[in-house]
């Protein structure tokens, strides 16, 4: 059995989460075995603590986050509208590598034209 062990070390030495996230993402984009490297864990919580989790398509990223679409009916905008606050992950197996971002969301209608020509 491969030891796998120095694949879970701790990334310690990066001084900008972003260009972490754009350098592995643009690795798995371009990796052959990897079909959806913009796909993502997304885990939203009431406010009393109940959370939930499904898998999302990322569709734009920048230094001011990541975005996606989704309907304003669904569970995951019901629970943001009560608690903006949420946890995604990406996870790309032939790297053994995840990247976990946490934060506020906001609901917006403003990107959704651009997410269209994409
Ligand atoms: C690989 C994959 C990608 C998905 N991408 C999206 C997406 O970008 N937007 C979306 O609203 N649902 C997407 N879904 C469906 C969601 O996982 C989920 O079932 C749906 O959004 C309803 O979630 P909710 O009821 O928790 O709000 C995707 C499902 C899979 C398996």
């Amino acid at each position: 059995m491969a030891d796998n062990s120095s694949v879970y070390e701790a990334i310690s030495l990066v001084s900008d989460p972003f260009e972490l996230f754009k350098d592995w993402h643009t690795k798995a984009k371009s990796h052959s075995d990897i079909k959806t490297a913009d796909a993502f864990c997304f885990a939203t919580s009431t406010s009393d603590g109940h959370s939930s989790c499904r898998m999302l398509i990322m569709r734009l990223f920048s230094n001011e986050g990541l975005s996606f679409f989704t309907s304003r009916l669904s569970q995951k905008a019901v629970e943001l509208r009560e608690n903006p606050l949420a946890s995604c992950c990406f996870y790309w197996e032939p790297f053994q590598q995840q990247i976990r971002i946490q934060g506020r969301v906001e609901l917006t209608e403003e990107l959704s034209d651009k997410c269209w020509e994409t």
